[in-house]
């Protein structure tokens, strides 16, 4: 099965079993705007808790924040979204569809990292283990004739959009050659900006009206607070400000499900320390991050860092935490030294003084700023792809499977009476009933069990009590577990002990170090 094949497969499952919907989906949906549905939103939140508690709870340096959507207009001056928050665009004339410019040049990239990737498998089949992976990326001519474009397109990219040369963008995508994804026409427009925001009218009388913006980043929202945080907490430089909220951006390509939304949710951290320090915060920043998402269970191979060559207008150094998707690998979190820039340019706007007396230097300065930006609706689409399977079991018997972290999933334990008489449903309930205060659970008692695990396994339930007829004469029941479908007999006094053991996100987090 192809890659493209797999996420179609991850979409649909992921509407029919409750997890995401189009939005509106009655009037044909709204273009990259979606609802979570009963399971999907439960996943969303744990993502958010395991985030907000890996950030807030873990840290004594990091304190939380839930600012507004709506900021005054002055914001977005300042932080340079309203001159600067564009992306290049580019229409075909004859399909008459849209495309990001940019995306275009990096997607054709990508063409020449899968042959790569292709040839690097094709000499691991051929070398066995005596394979030298290093080596072989260093002198097959195949690699490097490939490596070599994308050097050239890379370079190619920096020189123009580096610079903002929209007509030497249009040139390289003429000189590489790039078609229409879909109906291959090369019959392009100029390049033309378009900036992201989305904007509306405070107040209810037209002509009083002022135009604001829905946020495009959370980050300002914490940006323009951190005099009331540092006033009213006990924090001192270096110290932190954690988010979790809505953002919006009108994106111009808006593809691939849930990766690349028009409203979508942010996890971001703004970390101010004293300017000349931001380096090592930096680096132990990025540290941190990809511990969070080695302990979230994403496999090392799918997990790179990826070096911005551009940077942002605010930025000194920038990295992308990279995941790869079915659709190759993407960015899921940003990890950003933003200078003193966003706190200098609102001193500059508002005329308030946004500094820091740091008695140990006995002076007054901006602090500097290390970001950290992830995408809840990313990492819900990373747990996703990464937890679903389907698998053979032997006999013409398969099942499809979300391996969740068990600390995540939806539902964390079920409970079945193997059939419904003999007192069996009562006697399930009342195991319900005592885990339903600890854990998210849920009880069923229709259809076989088999078809019952199937339909736990199809959402992620890490587990399944069964209550059988031994239940009642030796007070025990059966515990199965989804990956390895193994089933052990435990006393029902022990269940909730037990189940805690295996799904509690403290264990998780223990394991962040
Ligand atoms: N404050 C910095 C900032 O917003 P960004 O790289 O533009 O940086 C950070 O965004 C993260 O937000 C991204 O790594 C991604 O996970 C998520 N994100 C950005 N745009 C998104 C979109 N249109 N849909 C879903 N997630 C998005």
């Amino acid at each position: 099965m192809s890659d493209q094949d797999s996420f179609k497969k991850i979409i649909a499952h992921a509407k029919e079993y409750g997890f995401v919907f189009p939005s509106s989906e009655i009037y044909d949906g709204l273009g990259a705007v979606y609802d979570y549905g009963p399971n999907g939103s439960v996943l969303k939140r744990n993502i958010k808790d395991y985030w907000w508690r890996a950030m807030v709870q873990l840290h004594t340096d990091i304190v939380g924040l839930d600012a507004a959507i709506f900021m005054h207009p002055k914001t977005w001056k300042a932080s340079g979204h309203v001159d600067a928050f564009n992306d290049p665009l580019i229409d075909n004339k004859d399909s008459k569809k849209r495309y990001r410019a940019d995306v275009l040049v990096e997607d054709h990239m990508e063409k020449y990292r899968t042959k790569i990737e292709k040839e690097v498998a094709k000499g691991r089949k051929r070398f066995g283990e005596s394979f030298d992976e290093a080596q072989f990326l260093a002198t097959n001519p195949n690699v490097k004739r490939n490596q070599d474009k994308i050097n050239e397109i890379t370079t190619g990219l920096q020189n123009t959009l580096g610079k903002g040369d929209l007509a030497g963008l249009r040139q390289l995508i003429e000189d590489l050659g790039i078609a229409d994804p879909e109906t291959g026409s090369k019959d392009w427009t100029d390049v033309r900006q378009f900036n992201l925001m989305f904007d509306t009218k405070l107040g209810s009388v037209a002509g009083d009206a002022a135009t604001i913006y829905l946020r495009p980043e959370t980050a300002q929202g914490i940006f323009v607070n951190f005099l009331n945080v540092l006033n009213t907490s006990r924090q001192r430089v270096p110290f932190g400000i954690a988010q979790i909220g809505k953002a919006f951006r009108n994106e111009i390509v808006a593809r691939q499900f849930i990766f690349r939304m028009r409203e979508f949710e942010q996890m971001e951290m703004q970390f101010f320390v004293r300017p000349g320090t931001q380096k090592e915060w930096y680096e132990t920043w990025k540290e941190r991050r990809m511990n969070w998402h080695r302990v979230l269970g994403f496999r090392e191979s799918d997990l790179r860092w990826h070096n911005h060559d551009n940077l942002a207008h605010y930025a000194d150094a920038a990295v992308d935490v990279e995941y790869r998707f079915p659709f190759g690998f993407k960015e899921l979190e940003g990890i950003h030294s933003r200078t003193d820039f966003d706190l200098g340019r609102h001193q500059e706007l508002s005329g308030k003084k946004l500094q820091y007396f740091d008695p140990e230097l006995d002076k007054s300065y901006v602090p500097y700023v290390v970001e950290t930006s992830i995408g809840c609706d990313r990492t819900f689409l990373a747990v996703l792809c990464h937890a679903f399977e389907e698998e053979d079991l032997g006999d013409g018997k398969s099942r499809t499977v979300l391996k969740i972290p068990p600390a995540l999933a939806p539902t964390q334990v079920a409970v079945f009476p193997l059939v419904r008489k003999d007192g069996l449903p009562k006697a399930a309930l009342k195991v319900f009933n005592d885990l339903r205060f600890e854990f998210s659970c849920a009880y069923e008692e229709k259809d076989s069990i088999g078809k019952r695990y199937r339909r736990q396994d199809a959402i992620g339930t890490p587990y399944c009590i069964t209550v059988d007829h031994d239940t009642l004469s030796d007070n025990t029941v059966t515990i199965r577990e989804r990956d390895a479908m193994t089933q052990e007999r435990i006393p029902v006094d022990r269940v909730r002990e037990i189940v805690r053991e295996r799904v509690d996100m403290n264990r998780l987090l223990e394991r962040m170090g």
